[in-house]
C-alpha cells in the first residue's frame, strides 16, 4: 500500500518524472515506467521496450516505435527486470532468456538527475559477432556513480543472425543494424525523461558493436541523422561482409530449409515470417561452410551485415577513404592480442591457410599464402609477437594474423583515413591495451579481445567477462585510469578531459609519415598505452605499419570488409 502511494504522488507530479524514491518513475511518449533507486543513488530501469516487438509480419523489417500503452491512466508499468536478449546462432530453441521479442533497452542514470539535467548521454552497443549478444545486461550503475553523477548509461539487445542479418529479395536488410539506430531514435525522444541529453549522445561499440558504430559513421554514405556527436570504437570487428547480391546462396538455403522455396517473392516472404520460430532458429540459423569452403572449420561468423547499397552504400573502407563518413570526434582501441579467444591450437601451414580462407571465402590461395609467410617467423618476431605456453606451433602465428587482419589493423586503417582528410578535423585518439594478468597469461591468451571492458565498467559488471581477480588485487589501478578517459570522452567529447591528474595527455592519433616541420601536437602515428605498471604515449612502428598496409589492400577488395 506504501509503495503505491508512493507511486501514485510521483506519477501526478509529471513535471518531475524522475525522483529519488524506491520507486522512481520514467515518463516515455507511450507509457510510463517504474525503476528502482539503488543504495548509489543511481535509478535503474531495466527491459524497456524501444520497438514493437519484431514478429511475425515484423520480422525482417525496420522496428517500429513502441505502441502507446491503451490507457493514458493506466498503472506504470515496473522496469525491474532484465529482458529476454535476441536468439543467437546455434542455440537450440527454447533458450532461456533468449526470445525473438528481445528489442529492449537498460537505463541508470543519477537518482537526482531532472528533465532539465540534460546529462551526457553514453549509449553502449555490445558485441557478439553479429551472430550473438555476448556483452548483455552489463551494469551502468557504478559508472554512473564514477562519473559524479554526471552520464547517463543505456545499453540494449538488437537482432543477431539470421533475425538480424537474413539477406535476400523481399528482406528488409541488415535490421540488426536498423534495430541500433531504432534505439538511437528512442534516445532521442526519451532520454530526457531520464535527465539525459539527446544533444550530446556518444555511441560506444564494442567487437561487433564497433564494428556498428563504425557503419553508423559511414551510413548512408555519412549523412548525419543528428543520432550521436561521439562514437567509441572498442576492438572494431571487421569480418568480411558481401555485397547483397553474393548471398542468394544463403538465402537459398534458409528457403529450403524451411520448406519455403515455392511461389513468388511476395509468397516466400510470408512464408517466412509464418515460419515456426523453432524451425527457424534450430534448422536454419546456425553456422554452414560458405560455398566451395571445406567442413570443418565452420566461418566463425556467418551471419554478417552485406553491403545493401543503402543503408551500407558500398564497401566501408572504401566510404571512409572518400570521407563519406560523419565528422564527429571518434577514440578507438584494442588489446594486444585481439585473436587469441577465436584461434584454434594449430599446428600446421593448411590449418593456418584454411582457417584464413573459410572465414574470408574469396581469398586466393597466393593471398592465403603470403599470410602466412608474413606471420611466419623469423621476421615476425617484434611486438606485438608472443609466445604463449602450451600452444601448438603456428597458434600465435595465426592469433596475431586473425587478430591484425580482423581488429587491430582496421582501427589502425579506419583512422588513417579519418585523420588524414583534411575537410574533416574531427580529432582521432588510438589506444592499445596491453595489461597483463596472469590467468590470461597462463591460458595462452596474451592480452585478449575486450580485456579492457573490465576497467571500464568495473570488475562485478560485467560477468562472466572479468573471470579473473586481477582487477581487484595488482590492476586495480586499471579501473580508474581507463575510466577517466573514457568520462572526458563521454562528458567532453575529450579523453583529456576527464583523465587522472597522474595520466599523461593522450595525443591524438595522425595517419602518414613523420616530416621535420611536423609540431609536437600534430605528432604522426601516436597511441596511448595502458600497462599495469603505467600509461604512455607509442608510436606505431613500420612493420605493424606495413603489415596494416597490406590487410588495407586485401581488405578494400577481398576480404570484403567494411
Ligand atoms: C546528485 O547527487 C550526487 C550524490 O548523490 C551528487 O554528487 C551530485 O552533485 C548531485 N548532482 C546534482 C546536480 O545535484
Ligand atoms: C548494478 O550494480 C549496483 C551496484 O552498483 C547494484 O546495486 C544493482 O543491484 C546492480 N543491478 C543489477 C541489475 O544487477
Ligand atoms: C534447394 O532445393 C532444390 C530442390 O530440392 C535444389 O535444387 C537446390 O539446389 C537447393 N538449394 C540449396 C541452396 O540447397
Ligand atoms: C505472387 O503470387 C500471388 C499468387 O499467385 C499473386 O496473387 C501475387 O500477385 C504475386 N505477387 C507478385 C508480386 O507477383
Ligand atoms: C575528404 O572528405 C570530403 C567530404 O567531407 C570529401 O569530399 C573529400 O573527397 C575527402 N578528401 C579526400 C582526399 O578523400
Ligand atoms: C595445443 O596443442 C599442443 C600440441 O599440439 C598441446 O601440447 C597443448 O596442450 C595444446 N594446448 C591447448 C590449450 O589445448
Ligand atoms: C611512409 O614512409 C614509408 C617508408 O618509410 C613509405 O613506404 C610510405 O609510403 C610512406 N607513407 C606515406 C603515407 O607517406
Amino acid at each position: 500500500m506504501l509503495f503505491f502511494t508512493v507511486v501514485l504522488i510521483f506519477y501526478l507530479s509529471l513535471s518531475q518524472p524522475v525522483s529519488a524514491t524506491t520507486s522512481p518513475l520514467a515518463t516515455l511518449s507511450y507509457a510510463t515506467y517504474s525503476g528502482l533507486t539503488l543504495p548509489n543513488n543511481v535509478n535503474q530501469f531495466l527491459g524497456l521496450p524501444y520497438a514493437q516487438p519484431p514478429l511475425g509480419p515484423l520480422r525482417w523489417r525496420s522496428p517500429s516505435p513502441p505502441l502507446p500503452s491503451p490507457s493514458p491512466s493506466s498503472q506504470p508499468i515496473p522496469a525491474t527486470e532484465f529482458k529476454p536478449i535476441c536468439l543467437g546462432a546455434g542455440v537450440s530453441y527454447p533458450t532461456q532468456g533468449q526470445s525473438e521479442d528481445c528489442l529492449y533497452a537498460n537505463v541508470w542514470a543519477p537518482a537526482n538527475a531532472t528533465t532539465k539535467s540534460k546529462l551526457p548521454v553514453w549509449v553502449f552497443i555490445q558485441g557478439g559477432g553479429y551472430n550473438a549478444l555476448t556483452n548483455y545486461n552489463w551494469n551502468g550503475s557504478e559508472v554512473v556513480e564514477a562519473s559524479g553523477y554526471g552520464v547517463v548509461v543505456v545499453n540494449f539487445n538488437y537482432r543477431v543472425g539470421i533475425w538480424g542479418f537474413l539477406a535476400g529479395e523481399g528482406v528488409e536488410l541488415n535490421v540488426g543494424l536498423r534495430d541500433q539506430r531504432g534505439l538511437l531514435g528512442w534516445v532521442k525522444r526519451e532520454i530526457v525523461q531520464f535527465g539525459g541529453d539527446p544533444g550530446q549522445v556518444v555511441i560506444h561499440g564494442a567487437s561487433a558493436g564497433a564494428g556498428s558504430v563504425a557503419m553508423h559513421l559511414v551510413a548512408h554514405g555519412g549523412r548525419d541523422d543528428g543520432l550521436f556527436h561521439g562514437a567509441i570504437l572498442e576492438s572494431i570487428f571487421f569480418p568480411a561482409q558481401p555485397f547483397v547480391g553474393e548471398l542468394g546462396w544463403q538465402f537459398d538455403r534458409v528457403l529450403n530449409q524451411t520448406g519455403c522455396q515455392g511461389g513468388n517473392s511476395t509468397e516466400r516472404m510470408e512464408c517466412l515470417r509464418g515460419a515456426d520460430v523453432k524451425v527457424l532458429q534450430e534448422v536454419a540459423n546456425h553456422a554452414q561452410p560458405f560455398p566451395g569452403r571445406p567442413d570443418p572449420p565452420l566461418p566463425i561468423f556467418y551471419w554478417t551485415p552485406c553491403i545493401d547499397g543503402e543503408l551500407i552504400e558500398d564497401l566501408p573502407y572504401k566510404l571512409f577513404k572518400e570521407g563519406k563518413n560523419i565528422k564527429v570526434p571518434v577514440m578507438m582501441g584494442t588489446a594486444s592480442n585481439e585473436g587469441t579467444v577465436f584461434t584454434p591450437n594449430i599446428t600446421t601451414s593448411l590449418e593456418f591457410t584454411t582457417h584464413f580462407s573459410n572465414n574470408y571465402p574469396l581469398l586466393t590461395d597466393s593471398d592465403t599464402t603470403a599470410i602466412l609467410s608474413l606471420y611466419t617467423p623469423p621476421q615476425f618476431n617484434t611486438t606485438p609477437y608472443f609466445d604463449p605456453p602450451n600452444r601448438a606451433p603456428l597458434y600465435s602465428a595465426l592469433a596475431t594474423a586473425y587478430g591484425e587482419s580482423t581488429f587491430i589493423c582496421p582501427q589502425t586503417n579506419v583512422l588513417n583515413y579519418l585523420s588524414t582528410n583534411t575537410t574533416d578535423t574531427s580529432p582521432t585518439w588510438a589506444y592499445r591495451y596491453n595489461v597483463h594478468d596472469d590467468e590470461n597469461t597462463r591460458d595462452g591468451l596474451g592480452v585478449p579481445h575486450l580485456w579492457d571492458a573490465a576497467a571500464v565498467w568495473g570488475p562485478g559488471n560485467i560477468n562472466p567477462w572479468d573471470r579473473t581477480g586481477s582487477y581487484r588485487t595488482y590492476n586495480k589501478g586499471l579501473v580508474g585510469r581507463v575510466r577517466g578517459y573514457y568520462f572526458g570522452f563521454v562528458k567532453y567529447l575529450d579523453p583529456n578531459g576527464g583523465k587522472l591528474g597522474t595520466e599523461p595527455e593522450w595525443e591524438g592519433w595522425v595517419g602518414g609519415n613523420e616530416t621535420a616541420t611536423m609540431t609536437t601536437t600534430r605528432r604522426r602515428r601516436r597511441r596511448l598505452l595502458f600497462e599495469t605498471g603505467g600509461t604512455r604515449m607509442e608510436v606505431l612502428g613500420g612493420e605493424e605499419t606495413q603489415r596494416c598496409g597490406f590487410w588495407l589492400g586485401l581488405g578494400e577488395g577481398r576480404m570484403e570488409q567494411r
